[in-house]
């Protein structure tokens, strides 16, 4: 279908364009594209170290000069500003503020991260600060048992984001606590394949990391109001939680029963405190024990503790009732459900994509985020991650690296998904591609390119992508979705 549509004096050759005050952002991770592993006072994180263990990445690769952003930040952000991109979300590396176990501020960490602000600033970017995206300091996890430990974590989160909120907080206006904290208990405490690695105690852990989090959350978002109080201020906090769209295998009473315990599995859990100031019912009582209901002490650091929503969503999936799993043998039995690609009648959710786990359902995330703002509300929801890697990308070769057209329609089936529900008022503010560079892909290490702009890892030359000047253009407004 083409349309020719007039937009502030630009013709608009496809597609739909998005409202003017509809925010592009481009996002990445400290642990991911920063390298400089060893510079000006870092200390290691649960990501050196695990990605040095062999065997735990691929080809035993790791972050240690990941795509150097550390030294080229600059260059990356003039790259983001002939984009137009509006935001640029990336975390804090915590072990270049507090490097040590006396948690005392390393000032060349804050000055660095200050330097970025700055020049953020000059180009008229907008920052969207995470405080934590998966890379803890090693020595929370050598003294402390690292995000089991509720008491630890939360006084190591308290003085860091003090140090954050205090040194940077005249520079950003929206933070984000943790990213993707599903991830980090499940892959880390249940699955044992992402840092620190563990799945010892799958019954159990994975029920302890969540607590620690949202107690830890809750502790640095009384900090942000104290220090940012509503009325003299706009900024605003989140959490940024991830969820793959839980599809009911059948219409079948049961199945849809299952479709809101695999949402309660995997996001309720997290915002339900957050926004109800309680866990999704039934999941204290399967946990046999190892999910404690939240104290009243709790409930009042957690309940209420985000201005808006942050979500990261990639893909869906099919969820049916399993009653055969155990109960008390791991977080994932405890949830009751069978989890499938594959619909009743043979066929696949969606064409999958490079990585094994990513089907292109772009119907999901607009089910997904009707849900969220049903359930919760939340006034303004930011969706702060979505992307691939293209199927075969990382076999392409020459001219092929930038010839991602795969990852435009893919972008265009979500964009699209998402600009339906905005139209029928569902509040999303911002959309994130993730990412804006190729990088280090955790335990898949460089052999998935997520990224709209190429990265020689030889030369760390950049180069946009086909997708990179197409969001150029979609930011634009000279091109719609
Ligand atoms: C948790 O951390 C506290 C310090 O905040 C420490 O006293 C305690 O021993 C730790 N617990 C475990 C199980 O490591
Ligand atoms: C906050 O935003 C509102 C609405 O945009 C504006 O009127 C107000 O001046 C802002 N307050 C501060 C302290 O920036
Ligand atoms: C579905 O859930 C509702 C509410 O918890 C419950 O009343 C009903 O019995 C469940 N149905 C089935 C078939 O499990
Ligand atoms: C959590 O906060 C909401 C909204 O302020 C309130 O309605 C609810 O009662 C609180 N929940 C608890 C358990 O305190
Ligand atoms: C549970 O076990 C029963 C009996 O073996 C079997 O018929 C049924 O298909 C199983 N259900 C699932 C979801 O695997
Ligand atoms: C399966 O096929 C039936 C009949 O064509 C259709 O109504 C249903 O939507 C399909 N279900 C899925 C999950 O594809
Ligand atoms: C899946 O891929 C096939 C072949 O490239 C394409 O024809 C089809 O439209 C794709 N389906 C979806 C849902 O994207
Ligand atoms: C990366 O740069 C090196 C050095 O210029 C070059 O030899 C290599 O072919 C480049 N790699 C790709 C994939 O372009
Ligand atoms: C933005 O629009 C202008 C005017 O059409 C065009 O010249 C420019 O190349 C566009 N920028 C990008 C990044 O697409």
């Amino acid at each position: 279908m083409k349309l020719l549509l007039f937009f502030f004096g630009l013709s608009i050759s496809e597609g739909r364009v998005f409202p003017p005050s509809f925010k592009f952002c481009a996002a990445t991770a400290a642990y991911q594209i920063e390298g400089a592993a060893r510079e000006e006072g870092r200390s290691p994180s649960i990501w050196d170290v695990f990605s040095h263990i062999p065997g735990k990445t691929d080809g035993g690769q790791n972050g240690d000069n990941a795509v150097d952003h550390y030294h080229l930040f600059k260059d990356d952000i003039d790259l983001m500003k002939q984009l137009n991109f509006d935001v640029f979300r990336f975390s804090l590396s915590p072990s270049r503020i507090l490097p040590t176990p006396d948690y005392k501020v390393n000032e060349e960490g804050i000055f660095h991260y200050r330097r970025v602000l700055e020049y953020l600033k000059f180009q008229g970017i907008k920052p969207l600060v995470t405080l934590f995206h998966w890379d803890l300091p090693q020595y929370m996890d050598e003294l402390y048992g690292g995000l089991l430990n509720a008491t630890a974590l939360k006084e190591f989160f308290s003085k860091y984001a003090e140090a954050a909120f205090d040194g940077l907080g005249d520079l950003v206006d929206s933070w984000s606590t943790f990213n993707e904290p599903y991830t980090s208990c499940m892959q880390g405490y249940q699955y044992g394949s992402m840092a620190p690695g563990r799945n010892i105690h799958p019954e159990s852990e994975p029920y302890d990391c969540i607590h620690a989090v949202l107690v830890s959350h809750g502790a640095v978002a009384k900090i942000f109001k104290e220090k940012f109080p509503k009325g003299t201020s706009n900024k605003t906090i989140s959490i940024a939680v991830n969820c793959d769209w839980q599809e009911p295998y059948t219409d079948s009473e049961e199945d849809k029963n299952a479709s809101i315990r695999g949402l309660d599995y995997y996001l309720h859990v997290f915002m339900d405190p957050i926004y109800f100031g309680k866990y999704p019912d039934g999941m204290v009582e399967r946990s046999q024990g190892h999910l404690k209901p939240l104290t009243p002490e709790e409930v009042e650091l957690i309940n209420g503790s985000v201005d808006v929503f942050a979500l990261n969503s990639y893909t869906s999936n099919y969820v049916y009732n399993d009653p055969n799993l155990t109960l008390g043998e791991s977080y994932d039995n405890d949830g009751l459900l069978g989890k499938t690609f594959t619909s009743i009648n043979g066929t696949s959710i969606g064409n999958v994509t490079e990585p094994s786990w990513l089907y292109n359902v772009p119907w999901g995330i607009g089910k997904l985020i009707r849900h969220i703002n049903q359930r919760y509300n939340p006034g303004e929801i930011l969706v702060t991650e979505n992307g691939l890697c293209v199927t075969g990308e990382p076999n392409w070769v020459g001219d092929e690296v930038l010839k991602d057209q795969g990852r435009i329609d893919f972008y265009k089936g979500y964009l699209n998904a998402i600009l339906d529900a905005v139209e029928e008022g569902v509040p999303v503010s911002t959309f994130c591609a993730w990412s804006m560079f190729d990088n280090y892909e955790w335990a898949r290490g460089y052999t998935q390119r997520f990224g709209i702009t190429y990265v020689n890892y030889t030369t760390q030359e950049r180069f946009f992508k086909d997708s990179a000047l197409w969001f150029g253009r979609l930011i634009n407004r000279t091109e719609g979705v």
